[in-house]
């Protein structure tokens, strides 16, 4: 099953990968008047698809009771990291043609690349620390580790909102949902709490 997951995580590269090809054969026929641009956008609404999905993933196991799903989780995770890598290095190769000054002006100049650039390095040892032997490693110190995944996701929703290249429904959307998935996380907190409560009194 992990590797059906894994193979639809990879569908949208594909799929990207198909379109880049048609805009070389035919220029202008796939991306209209800005082709990178249109590419850099695209992988950046799939970032933040998959981290929404990433997110979704442990909030539907515990509505629906179906704990099972959670092991998908790591392979969408490495997807999200993966898209928010490319959609860098898309940056960094069409817009800034290469030009480490270039980005580092951008960095300091331009508040969502900022953001961007923070949402990108709270991927990091996310990305790194996902494997078992790293979880066995951390123990308890894992899931603190791993709750860099709620500032990320803030940073990213920062970025998508001050690059204003998406639509105002887009960012309602992507925000609502966030809401929701945090929502649900402090509830669950908040029972679990009551319910220790409970027990020790
Ligand atoms: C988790 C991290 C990130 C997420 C989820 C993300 C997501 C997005 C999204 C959704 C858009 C708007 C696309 C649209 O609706 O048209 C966007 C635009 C953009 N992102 Fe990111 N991004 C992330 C990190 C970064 C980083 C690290 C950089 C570069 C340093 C970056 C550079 C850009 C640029 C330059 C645009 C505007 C492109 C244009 O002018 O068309 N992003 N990003």
């Amino acid at each position: 099953m992990k590797s059906i997951v894994f193979a639809v995580c990879s569908i949208p590269l594909l799929v990207l990968g198909w379109d880049v090809a048609n805009e070389i054969r035919l220029p202008g026929s796939t991306f209209g008047p800005d082709p990178a641009e249109a590419v850099v956008d695209l992988l950046g609404i799939w970032t933040i698809r998959f981290l929404l999905i990433t997110l979704s993933i442990s909030t539907f196991a515990r509505i629906f009771k179906r704990p099972e799903i959670v092991s998908f989780r790591r392979t969408v995770g490495l997807w999200t990291f993966a898209y928010a890598c490319l959609h860098f290095l898309g940056y960094f190769t069409l817009l800034a043609e290469y030009s480490f000054s270039a980005w580092l002006e951008d960095f300091s100049d331009r508040t969502y690349i900022t953001a961007g650039m923070a949402a990108l390095v709270l991927l990091i040892p996310l990305a790194i620390t996902s494997t078992r032997n790293w979880q066995r490693l951390l123990g308890r110190r894992w899931r603190s580790l791993h709750a860099l995944i709620y500032p990320a996701a803030l940073a990213a929703l920062l970025h998508i909102l001050w690059a204003a290249k998406a639509s105002l429904l887009d960012v309602s959307m992507y925000g609502f949902t966030l809401a929701i998935l945090f929502a649900e996380r402090i509830v669950v907190r908040i029972r679990r709490r009551q319910d220790k409560g409970v027990v020790n009194g």
